[in-house]
């Protein structure tokens, strides 16, 4: 059996002494306050042993990663129909582009791009009677506890300077692919982006990814090992935007990043693991994280590969 203790100390310390480019995200002004030499990993097996390393407990802004967790909400709410709505194919371009929607009569490439995810919060606003309160109880019951929270700071400052979801929210509208007003819209997704969670939280969170739909706390089924086999195949081929080839490449996992520095992968049946280090590299995905999940599987030689 593996040391599992002394491997993420390791991975710590290596990754650490690598001066890795990139800064921390600051289109959010308050993002841009974090202090990029955080480093935190959880790593969380389906058995429930878990281990640790660096800031696992600290958290920090989950952004992008909520997209994971709204889309589960979504196919839980309405199925199959929400694929009338957002395709399933990497985009190739960064996570805040319009190009594609032009041509694409603004069916978003996939829901983890920030087009799709806003199409999904139009789906959620439509269909649930108070989409905050019950998004949060979604997190809350996967998580087992009611801790977590949204950070109003990060919800404000974003909702203050989010020009180009503005901007993307409108240009969906005019395609009629949204139903509901772009402002309401955003403001649900500025809220979805803005829950703080940490290592710990979020492996544990996504241990319904690793458990084929089972949520860790009871083991109750929230999605189908089916519906599981799609968002699994959707984070591993557009989780990481225009880098999903390269982090295939490199860890071999289905995972989802967010510019608060987050990354969890999961591998099916096996176990699930967090990440996180705010500095970005040139396509918003954490660097030091790229590099830690990389060294993991490469040190266990195993992957969904
Ligand atoms: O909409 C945005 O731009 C942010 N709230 C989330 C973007 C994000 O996390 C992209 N991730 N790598």
């Amino acid at each position: 059996m593996k040391d599992y203790n002394r491997l993420l100390d390791d991975i710590l310390n290596t990754v650490n002494s690598v001066k890795h480019p990139g800064s921390v995200a600051s289109y959010i002004p308050e993002l841009a306050k974090i202090d990029p030499d955080k480093f935190g990993i959880s790593l969380q097996f389906v058995n429930g042993e878990t281990y640790n390393a660096g800031d696992y407990n600290e958290r920090f802004s989950i952004q992008s990663i909520s997209k994971v967790f709204t889309l589960s909400m979504a196919i839980q709410s309405i199925g199959d129909k929400v694929w009338d709505r957002v395709d399933v194919e990497p985009s190739g371009d960064p996570f805040n582009s319009l190009v594609q929607l032009e041509h694409e009569e603004g069916i978003p490439r996939n829901p983890f791009i920030n087009s799709g995810a806003i199409v999904i919060c139009d789906i959620l606003l439509s269909e649930l009677d108070n989409p905050k309160e019950e998004y949060l109880k979604f997190i809350h019951e996967l998580n087992g506890s009611d801790k977590i929270k949204y950070n109003e700071l990060i919800y404000k400052s974003e909702k203050s300077k989010g020009y180009r979801n503005i901007a993307m929210a409108n240009f969906i509208k005019s395609f009629k692919n949204l139903d509901n007003d772009p402002e309401d819209v955003l403001d649900f997704y500025f809220y979805t982006c803005s829950i703080d969670m940490s290592c710990v939280e979020l492996a544990w969170c996504f241990q319904l990814f690793a458990q084929h739909g089972k949520q860790a706390a009871d083991g109750t089924l929230f999605l189908d090992p089916n519906q599981i086999k799609r968002i699994n195949a959707i984070m591993l081929t557009c989780g990481f935007y225009d880098e999903s080839g390269e982090f295939a490449f490199r860890v071999g996992l289905p995972g989802k990043s967010g510019v608060g520095g987050g990354i969890v992968a999961v591998h099916p049946g096996e176990y699930s693991i967090a990440v996180w280090s705010p500095k970005l590299n040139e396509k918003g995905n954490s660097a030091k994280g790229m590099h830690a999940l990389e060294l993991f599987t490469t040190h266990i030689e195993k992957s969904i590969f």
